[in-house]
């Protein structure tokens, strides 16, 4: 499939995000093929710049970040199709200008009014530019005459009242089919694997209960600090920039049931039960850990304190872990508890999903040593080292009879030859093509505010607790899980 002729707007072109994700997934797109003959990315920002200077800037970031290797024939095609507009988002005759810029389109490029909006911009922004894009008719599909998507970045909101605020504003300006929220874990190979590897198969699924699994573990950790977004991050910290969002989408495709199809709202209605079940624990003070990093070593560099940050508030209490232990009371899950952790400045940069298994009803080997037999576990390693492992004990080779754990792997770059699309690139494509099925739709962030929302009020007043930079978090973390007579997975 290749999308129709169309353009993509990007609000914030000048951010990280752009720079990083979006324009490299632009030109990875157009170097594998994917974007249609008639193409345009126009570029909207506070900054002087003029067409040219934009691509510039765009081909910079294209080659610094591109998955796939640098075409200069490739780049020469798109470059002739970047425009920037300049303006900030109360300025009326810029969003005047970015109309009849597209219009335009329809005689200078032969795009029929087809345009997604990409709002790469700090969430208080979205209003005011939904409602530019109302006020100058270019979110109205019928005035256009093709189509007119919106792509809205995470967070969507900051819990469930503002949430729901902003859904009511996109709704007045946008048709439901025509609003994509991000969550780009979703647009993760591995991510779109778990649907894969529990429904496409017979032999995990009958054990994936509450029969057989002792308790699931997610964790995603960073070894990065909070680079420049110390603006974003200090208003928001890991709950809200992870937890309701990435965690609990991972949690959601684990958990659910097998949908009826492959089809967006098929997956979504059973992503949504999910995060409707999810409970949280009566005791928070234990199973509701909130971190923020100090001063400490992340390989082998000194690294300074979150404090210390530039642009962090002074005394912030912003959380840059958290570690939460959370049920899903379904008749599938009941009992087994969902433990999620994230954070900033941990030893390594690691995201994976373990289903830990109950352990054998009994053991025939009475006279041997079987206490080093741990539990099976399952783990979707989602990133960086690519793969499954699935845990077990086996006899270690010898005449006695000594167990041990093992491991099986499967690595993506051993099975598959095929290269797989960078999350954001492969969403990108979606939206162009309007396939929702990778895209949480407003119910589920609604879903996941109402686990978030309690926690941040317990958290309202309390200082996380430091942990030194390198570390897995503070040691409330640790307890947690001693209390509950489980580990966590040193992943
Ligand atoms: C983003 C968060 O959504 O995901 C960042 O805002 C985080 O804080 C990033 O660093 C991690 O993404 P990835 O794909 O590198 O795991």
């Amino acid at each position: 499939h290749i999308p129709e002729p169309c353009a993509l707007v990007i609000f914030g072109v000048t951010g990280d995000l752009a720079r990083k994700k979006l324009i490299p997934a632009v030109y990875d797109l157009a170097n594998r093929g994917q974007l249609p003959a008639a193409f345009v990315i126009l570029g909207f920002a506070r900054r002087d710049w003029d067409h040219g200077e934009f691509e510039e800037l765009a081909r910079d970031a294209a080659k610094a970040h591109a998955r796939t290797p640098w075409r200069e024939d490739v780049w020469n095609r798109l470059a002739g199709n970047f425009k920037f507009v300049p303006g900030s988002f109360d300025d009326d005759a810029a969003f005047d200008t970015l109309s009849a810029t597209l219009d335009e389109l329809r005689d200078t490029h032969a795009i029929p009014g087809n345009a997604a909006f990409y709002f790469s911009i700090p969430p208080g922004a979205f209003p005011t530019v939904l409602r530019q894009l109302e006020r100058t008719g270019a979110a109205d599909n019928s005035v256009s005459g093709g189509w007119r998507r919106v792509v809205v970045e995470k967070p969507f909101g900051n819990d469930l009242e503002s949430a729901r605020e902003l859904d009511d504003v996109v709704d007045d300006v946008f048709t439901a089919e025509d609003v994509f929220r991000i969550d780009h874990y979703l647009g993760k190979e591995t991510v779109q694997n778990i649907m894969a590897l529990r429904f496409a198969n017979a032999l995990f699924e009958p054990v994936w209960n509450s029969h057989y699994v002792d308790s699931v573990q997610l964790t995603m950790a960073e070894d990065v600090g909070i680079g420049s977004r110390a603006g974003f991050y200090d208003s928001a910290g890991a709950a809200r920039d992870v937890l309701q969002n990435h965690l609990l989408q991972l949690l959601a495709l684990t958990a659910m049931e097998e949908p009826v199809g492959y089809a967006a709202d098929e997956i979504r209605t059973e992503k949504l039960k999910v995060l409707r079940a999810i409970t949280l624990p009566e005791d928070l003070e234990t199973y509701a850990v909130r971190g923020q990093y100090s001063e400490g070593w992340v390989a082998g560099e000194k690294v300074r304190g979150y404090l210390a940050e530039d642009n962090i508030a002074d005394g912030s209490t912003t959380e840059t872990f958290v570690a939460v232990k959370l049920g899903v009371q379904n008749r599938r899950w009941a009992g087994v508890p969902f433990y999620l952790r994230t954070g900033k400045r941990l030893p390594r940069r690691v995201t994976e999903i373990a289903v830990v298994f109950k352990r054998a009803p009994h053991l025939p080997f009475h006279d041997y040593d079987t206490e080093t037999l741990g539990q099976n576990q399952l783990v979707i390693r989602v990133q960086p080292d690519e793969g499954i492992t699935v845990k077990f004990g086996s006899k270690v080779p010898g005449t006695g009879m000594e167990l041990r754990d093992i491991s099986m792997d499967f690595h993506y770059g051993e099975a598959f030859t095929e290269s797989s699309p960078e999350a954001y690139e492969r969403l990108i494509r979606d939206v162009l093509l309007g396939d929702k099925t990778l895209f949480p739709d407003a119910a589920e962030v609604e879903a996941s505010w109402a686990v978030i929302d309690p926690l941040e009020e317990f958290w309202a007043g309390r200082k996380p607790s430091p942990y030194p930079a390198g570390t897995w978090g503070p040691q409330a973390a640790e307890n947690m899980m001693d209390i509950d007579d489980r580990s966590w997975r040193r992943a």
